[in-house]
């Protein structure tokens, strides 16, 4: 994240310095590098050149209205998986004709409100979906493209809940009956089978769980065209991880134990390593990133409230809570937790917690950190993918801001919801 970097111990965003922001707009607070943003997705888009491609960026992961408007302007397409993703994607302007609808649990006026709006293909999960989506393209006079979203049962070695390729997850159709599902869709009335569909999961660190999904897929399409079934796009799904420990570092910040499995391969080299395979079936390559292109545009700046020592721990009682940054209590997962400003004052264990009435509502569990007082800040890192999609107003918390940064130039993209806007 490299547009996120001290400057004589004070921590910037791009040109700006984050302490300013934080008194300005209040805590707590996401801010976003604009640069960061562009230069995730160009990355993406560079090592697909001369391919003939999409690059559909999953709105799951952040769909401020603002960001998505950044990825219009490159030409983005987008990955929904419900119609308020959808109508999300066309009111920032995105193409419907770059536009993918995934999800195992599809309503049918969702499906309607897609076939209205013109999307460019249903990543059908189940074959009762398949059919729904054939009556409801045929009550409306209408073909719906579809892709089949293939479980290819690959263990993506991420974690439980964000992995999707294995035939204990709910998602997709089983590989072993791949060729009678192809082949019963392509005779149905009102579907046109063009495309195959896979995701395996989420922050995957290890690049051979998609060399095998691209076998995968590459040889079902060499099977199915066998069989008179000509597949003309495939859509390899998101999943490429990203680095959480250690992701701005300084001399006087605490160096973050790492293991092999913390390491994020870069996103050429995943890309790299299973596009000669995709191409080789000389179809449309279709890819779904959402975190790859937001989670190290953003951070989490929150204030400390209050310090406790019971004697067994000392606690770090901050104004962010799990309403505002979900991960950590969702799966436990890691943030790199750093202050807005260092010094050379000693570091301790701390449990980094909000204020929710839940035991989980904390940030980080057992973290060395640099000794912070009432009214000091601390930012959680790399925090801009499956952050604010996924906060709550639980404890009738409002929604918090949201800034983006771009240079010296700072542009509030979401404002914050004050106590009387709750319902
Ligand atoms: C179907 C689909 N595509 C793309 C993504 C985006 O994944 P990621 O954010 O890991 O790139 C997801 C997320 O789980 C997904 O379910």
């Amino acid at each position: 994240m490299k547009y996120f970097h001290y400057r004589e111990n004070h921590l910037y965003c791009e040109e700006t310095l984050v302490q300013e922001l934080a008194e300005e707009f209040g805590t707590p607070i996401y801010i976003y590098s604009k640069n960061q943003l562009l230069e995730n997705y160009r990355a993406i888009n560079n090592a697909l050149a001369g391919v003939d491609h999409v690059t559909c960026y999953a709105l799951k992961a952040n769909s401020n209205h603002e960001l998505l408007k950044l990825l219009v302007a490159e030409g983005s397409g987008a990955d929904a998986v419900s119609a308020g993703e959808i109508y999300l994607a066309l009111r920032a302007g995105f193409d419907p004709q770059k536009i993918t609808f995934a999800g195992v649990g599809k309503r049918d006026d969702e499906i309607e409100f897609a076939l209205k709006k013109n999307i460019y293909s249903f990543n059908v999960e189940s074959m009762q979906e398949l059919e729904v989506i054939n009556q409801i393209a045929g009550r409306m006079k209408r073909r719906a493209r579809v892709a089949l979203r293939i479980n290819p049962d690959i263990d993506a070695a991420t974690h439980p809940y964000i992995s999707t390729g294995l035939k204990s997850n709910k998602f997709g159709i089983d590989i072993a009956v791949a060729p009678q599902s192809f082949a019963y869709a392509a005779s149905l009335p009102n579907i046109i089978m063009d495309g195959i569909h896979t995701h395996i999961g989420s922050q995957i660190l290890k690049i051979e769980p998609f060399v095998q999904t691209a076998t995968t897929v590459a040889n079902l399409v060499k099977e199915l065209r066998a069989n008179g079934v000509n597949i003309h796009h495939i859509d390899f799904g998101g999943g490429f991880g990203v680095q959480y420990k250690n992701a701005v570092t300084h001399p006087l910040l605490p160096v973050e134990q790492t293991t092999e499995a913390d390491e994020a391969p870069s996103l050429e080299t995943f890309i790299s390593s299973v596009l000669p395979i995709l191409k080789e079936t000389g179809c449309r390559l279709f890819f779904e990133p959402g975190r790859s292109i937001v989670a190290n545009t953003g951070i989490l700046v929150s204030k400390v409230l209050y310090r406790k020592d019971n004697g067994v721990k000392k606690f770090v009682i901050i104004d962010g809570a799990m309403t505002d940054l979900l991960r950590p209590s969702l799966y436990q997962a890691y943030h790199q937790i750093v202050p807005l400003t260092l010094n050379e004052k000693e570091k301790e264990i701390v449990d980094v917690v909000g204020p929710v009435c839940e035991s989980g509502d904390f940030l980080a569990k057992e973290r060395t950190v640099q000794n912070v007082q009432r009214g000091e800040y601390l930012a959680a890192l790399t925090a801009g993918a499956y952050g604010m999609v996924l906060t709550s107003h639980y404890n009738a918390r409002p929604k918090i801001a949201e800034v983006l940064v771009n240079g010296e130039k700072v542009r509030v993209i979401r404002e914050r919801e004050t106590i009387e806007e709750l319902k």
